[in-house]
């Protein structure tokens, strides 16, 4: 098995993802020491910084990013100690070697773990010079950041040139709702508890909702976000991912091997939606101009600067067909400029056989709420205290677990931290696998595929509202409603 790493190598250290996340992830576990004492961290990009230079821009994205509350100068100034950086361009050779010799001489013999937190078009080339220079054998691994490819067959030529150089047990496909908290606590909920598992099934569940919303726009990723959409930059990747633990079966152990083939199951049991299926299973939005907590926004096309088919909201009826599931809708649902920001997870049980009170009781239903707040509801029917002459009143009540309140002291830790931990320790447990993102790729080609063929276009609806009325009527058909 193997050791933590002496050396994290990070290729676009000067970058957006590094700022905002990464930095302030490992001054997080610097300070509670949870990195290996030897590790060091090299930063890496076209930027001519030297070490210093480097450590300013650090300490800079630390007081940006992370809350006053938890800054500590003298734990900045001992991550800054183990913090260096080397400038390399890819295609020359000479800056490479450069950054080669900085990467001998820091891992000092220990482990590499290189996370490539570039465009995806470098993955190939990044690899091939790591190679060359012999950087890349036994004791490396290498963590990519998504989105890997925009089809089967992008994603493909990037995983091919990756594996050329690292096998699979070394490659770390980030995908970071992995590590965020509630994701986590998912599998907690399902497999820590033994009154939940009985019930996981199309006998008990009649529906299942999983709901991605934001209200930012595209932030000035426009470039971006406009080759992707919402199918690929969250639907391929975070919204599958959360289908996955919701629908998988109960993995034998807790590691790797054993919770990826049960995710894989999952992502082969998606029935194909294809040209003829479409238009009754899935829509897609763009958002126009209009307001948000009363605020003005523009629309998707304003600023962008340009005309554009690309969807901003996605919504589908996807079904696993499986024992477990068949007859279960899956309703997946992800947007920008929605009217709230809300990562949840909806799971409605069916009505009582039998009424004894007259009125059918509203479905129990249980919901996981993973953002902004982390919390676990689950609604009940219980009497209307009182005397009512005309018989026995139910009213819905909800047994809700604010999990931030449960654990008060804990600290709250970015989806990174999580994830570093487990790279430097070499733990892929909560990292894709190949098979998984080529099946992900597979089912989401065939709905764009289907999308050109059948000639759908995005709906527009306006910025603040829950996608376009299309959307709907995707749950409508069944008697389901999106919950709100
Ligand atoms: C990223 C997407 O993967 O996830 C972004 O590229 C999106 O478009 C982001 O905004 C959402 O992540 P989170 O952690 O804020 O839910």
């Amino acid at each position: 098995s193997p050791t933590p790493a002496s050396l994290l190598t990070i290729f676009g250290a000067s970058g957006d993802l590094a700022q905002r996340m990464l930095l302030p992830s490992l001054y997080g576990l610097h300070r509670d020491g949870l990195l290996p004492p030897t590790l060091r961290i090299l930063g890496t990009a076209r930027s001519e910084f030297d070490d210093d230079a480097f450590r300013t821009s650090v300490a800079d994205s630390i007081e940006r990013f992370v809350p006053a509350a938890d800054r500590d100068d003298a734990m900045v100034r001992g991550l800054l100690e183990r913090v260096h950086y080397v400038p390399a361009t890819l295609g020359d050779e000479a800056s490479f070697a450069t950054l080669g010799a900085r990467v001998a001489e820091l891992r000092n013999g220990g482990d590499v773990v290189y996370h490539l937190s570039t465009a995806p078009r470098f993955y190939g080339d990044i690899c091939r010079g790591l190679g060359a220079l012999q950087l890349a054998g036994a004791g490396t691994r290498v963590m990519l950041e998504k989105p890997i490819g925009h089809s089967l067959a992008s994603a493909n030529a990037i995983n091919d040139s990756v594996a050329a150089v690292f096998d699979e047990s070394r490659i770390f496909r980030v995908d970071h709702y992995l590590g965020k908290e509630g994701v986590q606590n998912l599998l907690a909920l399902r497999f820590g508890n033994a009154m939940f598992e009985p019930l996981w099934n199309a006998r008990h569940i009649q529906q299942v909702q999983i709901t991605v919303a934001e209200t930012v726009g595209v932030e000035g990723r426009g470039d971006y976000y406009d080759d992707y959409g919402a199918m690929r930059d969250m639907l391929q990747n975070h919204l599958l991912q959360l289908l996955c633990l919701v629908a998988m079966e109960p993995p034998s152990h807790f590691d790797p091997t054993a919770v990826r083939n049960e995710k894989i199951k999952v992502l082969r049991s998606l029935r194909p939606i294809g040209r003829n299926e479409v238009a009754a299973e899935t829509v897609s939005g763009q958002y126009t101009a209009g307001a948000i907590d009363g605020q003005a926004v523009p629309g998707y096309l304003d600023e962008l600067g340009r005309k554009s088919r690309t969807e901003t909201f996605v919504a589908i009826r996807a079904q696993v067909d499986n024992w477990r599931w068949a007859g279960v809708p899956f309703y997946l649902r992800t947007g920008k400029r929605m009217p709230r920001r809300s990562t949840e997870i909806y799971l409605q049980l069916r009505q009582v056989p039998h009424s004894i009170f007259g009125v059918a009781p509203q479905p129990n239903a249980l919901v996981i709420r993973l953002q902004p707040d982390e919390r676990i509801e689950l609604q009940l029917m219980s009497k209307t205290p009182g005397l009512d002459r005309s018989g026995l009143q139910l009213s819905p009540v909800e047994l809700d677990l604010d999990m931030h309140e449960e654990f008060a002291n804990v600290r709250r830790r970015l989806a990174y931290e999580r994830l570093y931990l487990d790279a430097i320790e070499g733990n892929g447990t909560l990292f894709v696998r190949r098979d998984e993102t080529e099946s992900a790729w597979q089912w989401v080609d065939a709905i764009e595929e289907g999308w050109r063929a059948a000639g759908m276009a995005p709906k527009a609806y306006p910025a603040g509202t829950w996608g376009p009325s299309a959307a709907v009527t995707l749950t409508d058909r069944n008697g389901h409603g999106w919950r709100e």
